[in-house]
């Protein structure tokens, strides 16, 4: 092992492979070993230059590196980098796609699950009678659809069906590379347990998506009630698919651009703060937005800033027990999505106009920017969805923009995470 670190700490001191090394961040980072090798240039430096990378490439390997891309070995990196980001599109596409099978109230169309049989859709007239007979016998037909033709049946099928295919597909583009690039040593060890878990949740999402749409099936308790799926399984089949898509992106990222290195001032440590909670403001207020979507709640009050004539509706704690209220009463539900919606749209200004005083590398303070301006964006885009009775258009646009601004929150806090020891 000691001959491994000193080879490693002379390589560097040989400017002959200087580029080489540089390249490499497998074993000292990029700027890292810049600076060390220009500190050689003046000779009372060097002898603790050179301890210093001996110091720094021992912990290396016996501690193994902070993060995974970079640990990784050179070679693949890019590639392995982009395809994260295509798992990562790919998810972001499913969500896309989920919103607009849920709002053209698709989503209930397909009655049975299985992982291979239902890749095959009806294709004679025989197989579409008995698809469109299965589903009259579930309560979305008998309460909402008892006018549905054949020809409405077969446009729901369709948005299900794509939903549930676009979900197969990531798992196929994420598996077949996985195999493919462990076969060929591109994934370092770091990495190794990451796909496990990413291959878990992907697994996951498709049984909880199996598993909400069972809540719609199922008969109701009483004939009021209207069909739809629970929004509890709802949120919670979002709020996966939100982490897979984040961490999918943040890996991806990881990968892709190299890290800076960033003052260790309080400045910096703060707005590093900031924009890791920037994240969870935006999740949590997406998994509240959910709670809107499933319960229809967008319908109740069409009117902003006040709820009809009113800062705080008569109805809003009209459920007992009163926890209740937050989950169940659509009034609740809408007013707590639109304030913490605000709450949060607010705090992404304040981070910018904080990160304005504070020196950043160009990518962070883009980051920054488009930040802000996707919070104005998605605030407008809810209000407008809220006041023309949530159609569907605007309100997948809506959705989709949730995203887009996770995106731009992970992306400013990796641009401000802690350079790789
Ligand atoms: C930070 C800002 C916001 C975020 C991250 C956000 C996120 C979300 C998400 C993820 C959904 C669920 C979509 C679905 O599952 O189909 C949603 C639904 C909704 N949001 Fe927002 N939202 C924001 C701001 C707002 C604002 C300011 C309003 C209105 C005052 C609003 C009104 C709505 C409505 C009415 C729905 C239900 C739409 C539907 O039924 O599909 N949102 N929001």
């Amino acid at each position: 092992m000691l001959s491994h670190i000193a080879a490693a700490s002379s390589r560097c001191l040989r400017t002959g492979l200087q580029a080489n090394f540089l390249n490499s961040r497998s074993i000292l980072s990029e700027s890292a070993c810049r600076n060390r090798l220009s500190s050689l240039a003046k000779p009372s430096q060097g002898k603790s230059s050179l301890l210093s990378c001996v110091r720094c490439n021992a912990q290396k390997l016996l501690r193994g590196s902070s993060s995974a891309a970079a640990e990784a070995p050179l070679k693949g990196q890019k590639v392995v980098g982009s395809w994260l980001l295509t798992c990562a599109g790919m998810c972001f596409g499913a969500v896309v796609i989920g919103g607009i099978t849920r709002l053209t109230e698709s989503g209930l169309s397909m009655t049975q699950w299985h992982l291979v049989k239902g890749m095959k859709p009806p294709r004679t007239d025989e197989e579409w009678a008995a698809e469109f007979e299965r589903y009259k016998q579930f309560p979305e037909y008998k309460f909402l659809e008892r006018d549905l033709t054949l020809e409405g049946f077969k446009n729901i099928f369709f948005w299900e069906y794509i939903h549930r295919m676009w979900g197969r597909s990531i798992g196929l583009v994420f598996a077949l590379p996985a195999i493919y690039f462990l076969r060929k040593g591109y994934i370092s060890k770091a990495m190794k347990p990451r796909l496990a878990i990413y291959g878990s949740l992907l697994v996951g999402q498709g049984l909880l998506g199996w598993y909400m749409v069972k809540s719609g099936l199922k008969d109701k308790s009483n004939e009021h009630e209207i069909p739809r799926v629970s929004q509890y399984r709802l949120a919670s089949h979002l709020g996966s698919a939100f982490i897979l898509y984040a961490l999918f992106l943040w890996q991806g990222l990881s990968h892709i651009l190299p890290p800076h290195q960033l003052p260790k001032t309080r400045q910096i440590a703060l707005l590093r703060k900031l924009a890791h909670s920037s994240m969870f403001a935006v999740f949590f207020t997406a998994i509240s937005g959910a709670f809107v979507a499933g319960m229809d709640a967008g319908l109740v009050y069409n009117t902003w800033p006040k709820m009809a004539d009113k800062w705080i509706p008569s109805d809003i704690l009209a459920f007992e027990p009163k926890w209740k209220n937050f989950f169940e009463n659509a009034t609740t539900v809408q007013f707590n999505h639109r304030h913490f919606a605000e709450a949060t749209g607010a705090f992404l200004l304040g981070i910018w106009a904080y990160s304005r005083k504070v020196p950043l590398p160009p990518r962070a303070r883009m980051a920054a920017n488009a930040l802000a301006a996707m919070s104005l964006v998605q605030v407008g885009l809810g209000v407008w969805t809220l006041l023309s009775f949530v159609p569907t258009h605007l309100a997948a646009t809506h959705q989709g923009g949730s995203l887009v601004l996770l995106s731009f929150a992970i992306w400013l806090t990796h641009e401000l995470r802690r350079f790789p020891k």
